[in-house]
């Protein structure tokens, strides 16, 4: 503990030095959301992203995150701590299988979840998030979506709308986990219990959802809630703000493996260090980046 508390003021000293900003998804590690200028989910991530006038971002999420932040942000910098930390569901999706989908519905539009990395972005329409996903195909101005990568957030939004929608297969790891059987013990071990869930979960464990939302749709529910007992169907990293927000409320997590490995790749000690060296730093190769910009660029016309 003693060690984080000097590794927190080396933070703080090199952040100041360096005019940085340090933005984190809650799925990081506690002592990492403790320390950052801005906590979110992708959406707001997204956002500061896109807002913040340091010189040099940090950001503390998966490595699609801190590319859609220099896509955003051409001339920042912007840190990862590790660049292992990818996301297994992004990389479910090729642009060669992109491409050939849309010569199969040359009438489609593509609509990519931000979960995709920067090549998948440059042939897409409008990036989207779990939390206006719902929104952006309702507004899209096409009848007919090319939707990737995740199938169960495309499944769940398909059901609120009457357009066709091509949905690729892919799914996060960690998420999709998740099965009925599993939130059925919690709601019998607690009856009083509501059930809130992350739409990357398989449809037929969302749909046992007392509430559907992304991770910040799902804070801000459990905290407004008049209930005080939750069965959690996210990543466990939430449970850090839930805690800070509700510290009366009582929180399940539905599965113990609801853990995200490639969010917990980070830690303080490597931040320290890549405001050090400032290195890694994001690389997005020019014309790759500004193909990619307008998809961002729609995606944040969306309110959440
Ligand atoms: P949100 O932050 O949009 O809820 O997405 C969750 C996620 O899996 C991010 O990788
Ligand atoms: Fe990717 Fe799932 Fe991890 Fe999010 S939680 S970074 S979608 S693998």
């Amino acid at each position: 503990a003693e060690r984080n508390e000097e590794l927190k003021e080396r933070i703080a000293q090199l952040k100041k030095e360096r005019n940085a900003v340090i933005l984190a998804h809650y799925y990081q590690r506690p002592e990492i959301q403790e320390i950052a200028d801005y906590l979110g989910d992708s959406f707001g991530l997204a956002q500061q992203a896109r807002a913040t006038e340091a010189d040099v971002i940090v950001f503390c999420g998966v490595h699609f995150m801190g590319e859609s932040a220099k896509i955003l942000n051409p001339d920042k910098v912007v840190l990862i701590p590790d660049e292992r930390a990818g996301c297994p569901m992004a990389d479910m999706v090729n642009v060669e299988g992109l491409k050939k989908l849309k010569a199969e519905h040359p009438n489609a539009k593509v609509v990519s979840y931000i979960n995709t990395s920067a090549d998948v972005k440059a042939e897409t329409y409008v990036c989207c998030t779990s939390s206006n996903a719902k929104a952006v195909i309702e507004n899209i101005d096409a009848e007919e979506i090319i939707w990737v990568p995740d199938k169960n957030l495309g499944h769940y939004v398909s059901q609120f709308t009457d357009k066709k929608m091509i949905i690729w297969e892919g799914y996060c790891n960690t998420h999709d986990q998740l099965t009925v059987e599993d939130v059925y013990r919690l709601k019998e071990q607690y009856p009083n219990a509501q059930f809130v869930v992350h739409p990357e979960c398989r449809p037929e464990v969302v749909e046992l959802g007392d509430f559907v939302g992304s991770t910040t749709g799902i804070l801000n529910y459990c905290r407004d809630s008049d209930h005080d007992e939750f069965i959690v169907g996210t990543e466990d990293g939430v449970h850090y703000r839930l805690t800070q927000d509700s510290p009366n409320k009582k929180f399940h997590f539905a599965s113990k493996y609801m853990v995200c490995p490639n969010m917990k790749v980070n830690n303080l000690k490597k931040l320290a260090n890549a405001l050090e060296t400032m290195q890694p730093q994001i690389y997005v190769p020019p014309k790759i980046a500004d193909a990619a910009r307008a998809s961002l660029e729609r995606m944040l016309q969306f309110q959440a």
